[in-house]
């Protein structure tokens, strides 16, 4: 770091120096900028990672880059190569993608990717960014092209398919989204679930009333009411739901039963017992027949705030959990993704003995910086700018002199990880948008209302 530099001008240093140019025009962010990336798709553009990027120039007024982005992106999806024996899925959007030499751009769906899993979160961000884009850019003609509302189409028929579901929510493979690796994540979780909520919203403002789109409009309003009731109700846990749960009972065969999803209250592990004060709750991890993951996955929680997928009661209860907890999940860098990690045999069996996310590190319970934005917008939608200041005041401290790692790993996160890039893109962003949220009441109001959630009416007490 550049001494003279504050750390503000370090991390827009970063942003500008990630932004990759198409034909002359930039088009997205690359993932990190670190000389000696741990893995050479760091270089690309990931649709996840742009999306705290895009916010910075969103709020700074930059549309183009934006724009450039949901078109590639966009047009990107005719790349998908398809296995034998399989039909194409028009709706599915890539992880990420790069320039070759010859200029054209190439996609990657997850076929290319170490995780080898395919981007369920794309098509959601790109839908819940494009979204945003019309409502800071004004540019109702970019979302009204026939390619566009096409677009969405393909991609409504994708995810609101029928498969084998038993619940409104939607069920995907291990690691398709921020945890991108094996990591006891497949099923229903959270994530995904606010994610798609998120999308459905979008989609709701976004496609023009008219015949062709009708039914699409019906089915995503429903879709959005049961997911949003079936979420706030059944993935929710405090103290009295917990204590349900351990009194549950089993074994009931019917319509008219209590424990609707057979779950066996033994499930409940050790430490959640007196972990959960009086005024605190969350959402938890995953939600199945006879699964519960209690685990305290922090994006899913905080795009659950954010997007209006938990009631304001429940939002407000999510960051008591945080304040209670400050140790275990902010430490010495905010936010640990997922607590607590899995150890042991555990470990071994969940993650296929994953040497990258051993106990405490990357995935497995290490400190993302990336996360910083998300609960920052949260603590300051519900009213505790307390934490919001102290998070970035501990996050300010390390991130720039520490040359923006990716992540952090220990039970406190006071280590930079083991196999972290430096430079890593949106560490910065994230850190921008925070400071522009804190600092200036007129990027807050702007940024509300790109996500400003219209929120289902389903009082759940
Ligand atoms: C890692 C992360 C993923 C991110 C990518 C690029 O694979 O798990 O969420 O998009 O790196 O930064």
């Amino acid at each position: 770091m550049d001494k003279h530099s504050s750390p503000l001008e370090t991390a827009y240093a970063l942003l500008e120096r990630s932004i990759m140019m198409h034909n002359g025009q930039p088009v997205g962010t690359v993932a990190a900028c670190d000389p000696e990336v741990v893995a050479p798709n760091y270089e690309e553009c990931f649709v996840r990672d742009f999306v705290p990027s895009a916010i910075v120039f969103l709020l700074d007024g930059k549309y183009d880059i934006v724009c450039n982005f949901l078109v590639a992106v966009l047009n990107l999806r005719h790349q998908q190569k398809v296995m034998a024996g399989h039909q194409r899925a028009p709706g599915l959007l890539p992880a990420s993608f790069k320039q070759l030499n010859d200029g054209t751009l190439k996609a990657d769906f997850g076929d290319l990717a170490i995780g080898r899993v395919a981007p369920v979160d794309s098509a959601m961000w790109w839908m819940i960014l494009l979204r945003a884009y019309v409502i800071a850019s004004n540019d109702h003609e970019l979302v009204q092209r026939d390619d566009f509302q096409e677009g969405i189409r393909l991609i409504l028929d994708l995810y609101l398919k029928e498969s084998f579901e038993t619940s409104p929510a939607m069920l995907v493979p291990d690691a398709s989204f921020m945890i991108d690796r094996r990591m006891g994540v497949y099923g229903h979780p959270l994530e995904i679930q606010a994610l798609f909520y998120g999308m459905l919203q979008a989609a709701q403002d976004l496609l023009l009333p008219n015949d062709l789109n009708a039914r699409y409009i019906d089915i995503v309003t429903k879709r959005k009411h049961s997911l949003c009731s079936y979420v706030r109700i059944y993935y929710w846990l405090d103290i009295p739901r917990l204590n349900e749960i351990h009194r549950l009972k089993t074994e009931e065969f019917g319509e008219d039963v209590s424990n609707v999803l057979n779950i066996h209250p033994e499930i409940i592990p050790d430490w959640m017992d007196g972990w959960l004060g009086l005024d605190s709750g969350y959402l938890v991890g995953n939600l199945g027949p006879s699964r519960m993951d209690f685990r305290f996955f922090s994006l899913g929680n905080f795009l659950s705030i954010l997007l209006g997928l938990a009631t304001d009661a429940q939002s407000t209860r999510i960051m008591n959990v945080v304040d209670s907890h400050w140790d275990e999940l902010v430490g010495e860098m905010p936010m640990k993704i997922v607590y607590p990690a899995e150890v042991g045999e555990r470990w071994a069996w969940v993650t296929g003995r994953d040497p990258k996310n051993v106990p405490w590190s990357y995935h497995n319970g290490g400190n993302w910086p990336a996360i910083i934005w998300p609960f920052v917008a949260s603590a300051i939608i519900t009213g505790r700018t307390d934490l919001a200041e102290r998070a970035m005041a501990t996050a300010l401290q390390r991130l720039p002199v520490d040359n923006w790692p990716e992540y952090y790993d220990g039970r406190k996160g006071s280590l930079i990880g083991r196999r972290a890039n430096f430079f890593q893109t949106w560490s910065a962003t994230s850190v921008i948008i925070a400071h522009r949220l804190l600092e200036n009441p007129d990027a807050l109001l702007a940024f509300q209302q790109l996500f400003s959630p219209v929120p289902d009416k389903i009082d759940v007490g």
